[in-house]
Parts: structure tokens; sequence; C-alpha cells
């Protein structure tokens, strides 16, 4: 389970991102996190990947207190969660099979586990057949979906998706929602942040709105609304 407890983040120019956010999120759940521009989604996000610490408060993730993470043990952190974002950050010059299997290079493992991993999680995200495609040769929705065979053939404990579906037409962006709860019933926790009220209402999933760094609401299978 992941917990905030009385998480407050003050950056240096004196911005309260986050306002004394207390906030559980158990194992296999969705949830998506909704709030207009500025209001503190992608720092509750990035207090999860350390890209960003606490100025107060506690971040919990699955019995690890965060604040006792070291620098040495920050790449082993970062394994156990996929982080995909609304540009795809894909490497323009590798292919789709290259780019999801270089997560895998990075990390050592060996050539035969990584071609099973990666056509595993290909056929999981429905490009089985463009693994041979270079990003320019494939559409947004696409794009997206090898960002997401990226972020998850480490088997992370948590799939991160931060405006996932900003640059994306209303059919490529239900495409990503339905993936995104394909991957969740498969057992990845999902944790997204987005203002999209396609994405929100097509899911039907928990929703906790926050707003100038507070929590607002918190519904067990709520829509989006400001
Ligand atoms: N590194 C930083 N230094 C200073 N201020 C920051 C930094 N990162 C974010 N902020 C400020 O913190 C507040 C929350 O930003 P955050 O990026 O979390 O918002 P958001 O809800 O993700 O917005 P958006 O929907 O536009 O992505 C904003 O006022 C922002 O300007
Ligand atoms: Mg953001």
């Amino acid at each position: 389970m992941i917990e905030y407890r009385n998480v407050t983040k003050v950056f240096n120019g004196g911005v309260t991102a986050l306002n004394n956010i207390n906030l559980k999120i158990k194992k296999g759940e969705f949830v998506s996190i909704v709030g207009q521009s500025g209001t503190g989604k992608s720092t509750l996000l990035k207090l999860l990947t350390l890209e960003e610490r606490p100025t107060s408060g506690r971040v919990i993730f699955y019995k690890t207190d965060l604040d006792e993470i070291s620098k040495k043990e920050l790449p082993f952190h970062r394994r156990r969660i996929g982080v995909i974002f609304q540009d795809f950050k894909l490497l323009l010059t590798r292919t789709v099979y290259e780019n999801v299997a270089f997560a895998l290079e990075v990390a050592g493992v060996k050539s035969d586990e990584i071609k099973k991993s990666v056509s595993q999680i290909l056929n999981i995200v429905g490009l089985e057949r463009k693994l041979n495609s270079y990003p320019h040769e494939l559409s947004g929705g696409e794009q997206q979906r090898v960002a997401i065979a990226r972020a998850l053939v480490h088997h992370p404990e948590i799939l991160i998706a931060d405006e996932p579906t900003g640059n994306l037409d209303i059919i490529n962006t239900w495409e990503i929602a339905d993936l995104l709860l394909k991957i969740n019933k498969l057992g990845t926790t999902v944790v997204l942040a987005t203002h999209d009220k396609e994405t929100v209402d097509r899911l039907g999933k928990r929703v906790v709105g926050i707003d100038d760094g507070r929590i607002i609401r918190d519904q067990e299978k709520g829509k989006y609304m400001i």
C-alpha cells in the first residue's frame, strides 16, 4: 500500500504545491488524480519516484518510508515503478522492439529473457506486429502503447501515468484508457494524473480531486468534475 501522511511540499520560490495531503492507495487499485493545471498532481506523483521530496510529512511505499531510501538504492526503487508521460519520451532512432528491450538491457537481463519478456509485453499492448517500426511510423496512440510496454517490462508494482492522453485524439484516448484498465486487471496498481474528462468518465474508477494542493474529494466510482 502507498500512503501519504500529512505531506506538504513547498518549492523554493515559496509555492505550496501540496498542502497537508493524506491519501492511501491500496495494492491493485486504480486511482485517478484530477484537478486543474498547477494544482499539484505531478508533484504528488514525483514524490513516489523520488524526483521530489516532501518539505514535511511522510510517503510510505509498500512498507518502505521513502525518506529512508538512499541515493544508492534509488535505481532499485525506481525499477519498482513504471512511468508514462504526455510526451512519450521514446528513443526516436530505435525500433519499437529496441525501445522496450533497452530498459532490460540496461538492467543486465540475458538476451533470451529479453526476447521473451518484450514479445509478451508487446502482445499485451497489441503491438506485436509493429516491433520493427520506428516511432515516427506510429500513430500517437501506438507510441503511447510503446511507452506503456517499456514501463511495464520490468513488472513494476505500480504504473504511474502523468497526463498520458494529453496529446491524443478521442479514439486514441479511449484506447489508452481501456489499456490502462486491462493492465490494472492483470494486477498492476495504476495511479493516473489527468485533467481529461473523457478518460476519467470512461474509467469509472476511484477519483481523487485536488485543488490548490489539497484533496477536495475522494470517490470510489467518480466522474470528472471541478
Ligand atoms: N520545480 C519546481 N519549482 C518551483 N515550483 C514548482 C516546481 N514544480 C512545480 N511547481 C509549482 O507547483 C505547483 C504544482 O505544480 P504541478 O506540476 O504539480 O501541477 P499539476 O497539477 O501537475 O499541473 P498540470 O495539470 O499543468 O500538469 C505549480 O504552481 C507549479 O508552478
Ligand atoms: Mg502535471
